[in-house]
């Protein structure tokens, strides 16, 4: 089949200067949800029809497998399709989703085009309020025309049978009826919808299918509406992680922008974010309030309270991250410990390395970065500076407030404090009495 998504609307109501579809849901553009469910039914076509801040929307989404149709001016729904026609491939049917209805399901759309049978297929659903959408008129069960909201009387009104957009019509048939379309209604547009009575008129069969949840064909006018999809997606996220034997505090209390990996066994604690790929190994424990972004973390391994594992971390097994403990760009081998206040950044470490409380990586000079490098069963004292570049040796003991600025040899006690010296007869100073 051929996809159109339909992208051309401006979005006044998101007040932003971003294009409309290009808001995220999950921490990935509306449009780009839209894009991948059409690409799991695998069309031969998926043909975009952009507008308004089009460049922005095609750069951010360029594709091999897109092809964009521009509508300039917006003339309506039935226009936005026109535009995408001569990509057509016209031995299939088209579909046609919108850019700002992000949450379809494949198995709907599966749904829709089988129940067209080659035919016209919509989308519809019963609304208790369907104030705002075009609704779907029969007559004996059968469906006749759609009437929008703007031109309809008060029966026509008081139908909750809506139009949800979405549609599934046979291509050679859109080159028909497209270009012949009018605009004498009450917002001078050239409606999609017109083509339903069209059908009707030809003798063509006209079928519908119902989304299998109310909120899969919800669209996005508003930053509420958007609020309530994310909502919404990110419950289905957490379902799926629990379906798949994650054990999470509170489904409700957990934010996946991205893609999250989970083994056997791992449990999240709440207010957790994760953000691009992240990889949990079997048996990890993540504890409440960590932000995580694109970081592997290896089996049994502890992260949290408070933590923040930035892109390039990867830790091995049963290492311990604890709180206010931040590490970027660095591995972390198996049973290494950074327990409590670290910045751990641009660093190698080896095995069943201990890095003490206040230990900081300089990984930056105000210029470059440099690396740390600290070998296996490593002691790092507590409040150290590692001045990078440096290394410190296998089995090196740092003493705690050390400031390195060359490497540590392997074995050894490091230490760069000055001696502590004890003065007696030293007196505190004490306040002037006023004269
Ligand atoms: C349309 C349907 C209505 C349906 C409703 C569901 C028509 C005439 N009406 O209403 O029956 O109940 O959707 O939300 O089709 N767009 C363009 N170019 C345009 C106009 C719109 O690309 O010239 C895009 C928009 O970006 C949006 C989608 O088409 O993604 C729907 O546009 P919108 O204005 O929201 O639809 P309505 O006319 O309100
Ligand atoms: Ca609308």
């Amino acid at each position: 089949m051929n996809v159109v998504i339909l992208a051309a609307g401006q979005g006044k109501r998101m007040r932003s200067d971003l294009p409309k579809v290009l808001h995220a849901i999950a921490g990935k553009p509306m449009l780009a949800h839209v894009i991948e469910t059409a690409r799991q039914l695998l069309p031969a076509r998926i043909v975009v029809v952009y507008g308004h801040g089009g460049e922005r929307v095609r750069e951010a989404l360029a594709a091999e497998d897109l092809l964009w149709a521009k509508q300039e001016p917006q003339l309506g729904t039935g226009h936005a399709v026109l535009q995408a026609l001569p990509h057509l491939d016209p031995a299939q049917p088209t579909l046609v989703l919108y850019g700002d209805v992000p949450l379809t399901r494949v198995a709907t759309l599966r749904a829709l085009l089988d129940a067209a049978e080659g035919g016209l297929g919509l989308l519809t659903v019963r609304l208790p309020d369907p104030t705002g959408y075009g609704r779907i008129v029969r007559a004996d069960g059968e469906i006749k025309r759609i009437v929008e909201q703007k031109d309809a009387d008060d029966t026509e009104r008081a139908i909750d049978e809506v139009n949800t957009g979405i549609l599934v019509a046979p291509t050679e048939a859109l080159r028909r009826w497209l270009p012949g379309l009018g605009n004498r209604n009450a917002q001078g547009e050239y409606y999609l919808t017109d083509i339903v009575a069209l059908a009707v008129s030809e003798g063509m069969a006209v079928q519908s299918a119902a989304p299998g949840a109310r909120w899969e064909v919800e669209g996005v006018n508003s930053k509420r509406q958007l609020a309530e999809l994310e909502r919404i997606q990110q419950r289905n996220v957490a379902d799926e992680l629990m379906d798949a034997g994650v054990t999470l505090a509170d489904p409700a209390r957990i934010d996946v922008r991205g893609e999250l990996i989970c083994g056997r066994d791992v449990s999240i604690d709440v207010n957790c974010v994760f953000e691009g790929r992240v990889v949990l190994g079997d048996g990890v424990r993540i504890g409440p309030n960590c932000v995580l972004q694109d970081a592997i973390v290896g089996a049994g391994s502890i992260v949290g309270p408070f933590a923040r594992l930035r892109p390039g971390t990867v830790l091995g097994t049963d290492v311990h991250i604890g709180n206010f403990v931040e590490v970027k760009n660095s591995t972390i081998a198996d049973h290494s410990k950074a327990n409590h206040l670290a910045y751990i950044g641009d660093a190698t470490i080896g095995s069943r390395v201990n890095v003490g409380a206040g230990t900081i990586t300089c990984n930056y000079d105000g210029a470059n970065k440099h690396r740390t490098v600290i070998g296996d069963d490593a002691f790092i004292g507590s409040d150290t500076q590692l001045v990078a570049p440096v290394t410190v040796g296998r089995g090196a003991t740092l003493g705690a407030g050390t400031t390195l600025t060359r490497d540590a040899p392997p074995d050894q006690l490091t230490v760069s404090r000055a001696k502590q010296v004890s003065i007696a007869g030293w007196k505190r100073p004490v306040k002037k009495k006023k004269g």
